[in-house]
Order: structure tokens, then sequence, then C-alpha cells
């Protein structure tokens, strides 16, 4: 007998089939619409296997609902929406699809810093709205990024690819982590510093840790306070990092310069968010890692951890490893 895999969105069908060779597939088929909780619970409930997006929460209730699970594969690298806790206490294995997204997420966070540093999005608008009169000296001037010192906080895998394209601006490199990159200081000239050292120093301040208990709420009010005023905040991580309330004041009050942010507390956010009524925040729908071949390769990996764990082999990006040694 096949084993049962919900998988919860539309993925490529050249994958679909490799799943489907093995394993019999309950699919949520939309693309566009994130499969329903109700629905979800259903899917579940004789699952061995659960492919699933990060729009999805797989909590504690939810693994209590499907007593076969073996796995939940998520097809990111982050994986705060799984209580892992509760996963490993189930005996269930998680995996994640982590590399193979580094250098195009690093790709977007760049993009996202020199737009919002060089007001992409609000000088396209201005000349699309029929604005542009004239050439003129202080027209829509930004903040310079070659030469600039760069704050990253989380200096792992897309941290350091940040790092290796700031190099190519001439940038000093600052990062904070909890454990010392030697690697990355020798061979970039990254310097290590708290929180607070890179906070007051850096002209661009970007986050890229996961969000973990630790880091919800990390970039407060008392953090932005201790940034410079014509510093650019940029967040490709997770949105519960950042106090959105925090940093609308901030923005407002022009305690900072201005904002890049790929993600959100809540996601989608909403229109009418009033982050979004700023003009000094650019502000992008969490498409970090959306280049073809990067999310085809994310949904190839997240269907080689799946199929790993349920043929009793150890999948290559297993994070509660002590579930497969027990
Ligand atoms: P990673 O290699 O694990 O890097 C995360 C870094 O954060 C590590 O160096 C870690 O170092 C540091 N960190 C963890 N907790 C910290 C804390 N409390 N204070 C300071 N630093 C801390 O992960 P990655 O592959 O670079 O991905 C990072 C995150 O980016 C993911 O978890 C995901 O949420 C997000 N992401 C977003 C997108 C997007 O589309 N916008 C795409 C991919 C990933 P220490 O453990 O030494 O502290
Ligand atoms: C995207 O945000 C990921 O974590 O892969």
């Amino acid at each position: 007998m096949k084993p049962k895999v919900a998988v919860t969105r539309k993925i490529p069908e050249s994958i679909l089939e490799r799943l489907r060779e093995k394993c019999e597939v309950k699919l949520w088929p939309e693309e566009d619409e994130p499969v329903p909780r109700n629905v979800l619970e259903e899917m579940v409930r004789d699952a061995d296997g659960l492919y699933c997006l990060l729009t999805e929460t797989v909590d504690d209730a939810l693994l209590a609902a499907a007593p076969k699970l073996k796995v939940v594969s998520n097809m990111a690298v982050g994986y705060n929406n799984i209580d892992v806790e509760a996963a490993s206490r189930r005996r269930i294995m998680v995996t994640n699809t982590p590399g193979v997204l580094t250098e195009t997420t690093a790709d977007l966070t760049f993009a996202l810093l020199l737009a919002t540093a060089r007001r992409l999005v609000e000088a396209s608008d201005f000349l699309r709205q029929g604005r542009w009169k004239t050439w003129s000296p202080m027209l829509l001037t930004g903040m310079d990024v070659y030469g600039a010192t760069l704050g990253i906080i989380g200096m792992g895998r897309i941290g350091e690819a940040v790092a290796r394209r700031a190099k190519g601006f001439g940038m000093r490199i600052l990062y904070c982590n909890r454990t010392r990159r030697e690697e990355a200081e020798r061979t970039l000239g990254a310097e290590y510093a708290t929180l607070d050292e890179l906070l007051e120093q850096s002209d661009f301040v970007v986050i890229l840790t996961p969000l973990t208990p630790e880091t919800r709420g990390l970039i407060g009010e008392r953090e932005l306070g201790r940034m410079k005023r014509t510093a650019v905040l940029i967040n490709a991580a997770r949105g519960g990092i950042v106090d959105e309330d925090a940093l609308y004041r901030a923005l407002r009050d022009g305690d900072i310069w201005a904002a890049g942010l790929d993600v959100f507390e809540e996601e989608p956010v909403k229109p009418d968010h009033p982050l979004l009524t700023l003009p000094n925040v650019v502000a992008l729908p969490h498409i970090g890692s959306a280049s073809v071949r990067t999310r085809t390769r994310m949904a190839e990996m997240a269907a080689d951890n799946l199929l790993d764990a349920l043929s009793g082999r150890l999948p290559a990006h297993l994070v509660n490893r002590e579930v497969f040694e027990r």
C-alpha cells in the first residue's frame, strides 16, 4: 500500500508526478488560495506525510488530528509556522529547504535595500503620475549605498550572501549573531558587534534571523530609537521580528529614514495597513526566494525530504534530528 500524502497547494506537475509514483496524493489544487483549516484537518486525518507551505499553521492541534503522520515537509527554509516541539513529542519529522534559496533571497534583499535607499518605487510612481516637470538638484534624492555601513542581524546563509554583495559596494559590514562567524570576518572583513553597536553605527540595518521566541519583537521602539535618523531598515526575514506599530511611528516621525519590507506580521498585509500609507516604505509581498529556478528547486527539495522520510531514509534537511535517531 502506498503511503498517503497531503499536499497543501498546487506545485509543479513534474514534482506531483514524482510524489504520485510513490504515494497516494491528496491535493489542495489552488494556486492563489491557501487551504482552509477545516479542509486541511480533513486532509491530514489519515495522512502519513504532509507537504506544506509557510502559509499553513502546523500546530499541536493539527498534529493531533493526524495520528499516522510521520513527516511534515515545509517548502521553505523558515519553519516558524510549525510547532517543532509538538512534532518531536509526537515523533514526527520536520524538514525544510535551506541553501537552495540563499542567493536568490540575498539578491532580493539587496534589491530591496537599493530600491529603498534610492526611492525607486516612489520615483517610478512620480514619473507615471505625470509629476516630472524638470531635472532639479534635490529631486527624489536618496541615501548612498556605496561606502555606507551595513549591519546584518542574523549572519547565516542569507546574511553572508548579502554581505558578499555589500563587499562589492565598498560597504563596511557589521553583524550580530549569537555566535561569531570567524570565517566571515576573515573573508568578508565583517565585524562582530552587539545589537546596540550595530544599530547605532549602521546606515542600513538588514534583518535575516529566523522568527523564534527570542527574535519575536527584537526590533521595537527602543531599538529603532538607537538607529541613525538617516538609517534604513530592511526586513527580509519574518514580520514578527519587527514591532510594526513602533516602526510606523519611527518612520512617520523621521526617527529613521526609510524601510524596505518583504515580510509582515500578518500576510497578506492589508492594503490599508498604516505602514503602506507612508512614502518612505517599500513593500513587497514576501518574494525573497521567488525566481522560477529557485522555487522549482525548493519544491523538489521538499519532495525529496518527504519521500526520504517516508521510506525510512534520513531526509537531507531534517530540522528535528532527534526524531530520526530515537
Ligand atoms: P540561517 O543560515 O539559519 O541563518 C540565520 C542566522 O540568524 C544564523 O546565523 C543565526 O546565528 C542567527 N540568529 C538566530 N537567532 C538569533 C538571535 N536571537 N539573534 C541574532 N541572530 C540570531 O538561515 P537562512 O537560511 O539565512 O535564513 C534566515 C531566515 O530568513 C529564515 O529563517 C527565514 O525566516 C527568512 N527567509 C525569508 C525569505 C523571504 O522570502 N523573505 C526567504 C528565505 C528565508 P546564531 O544561531 O549564531 O545566532
Ligand atoms: C521563505 O520565506 C522561506 O523561509 O523559505
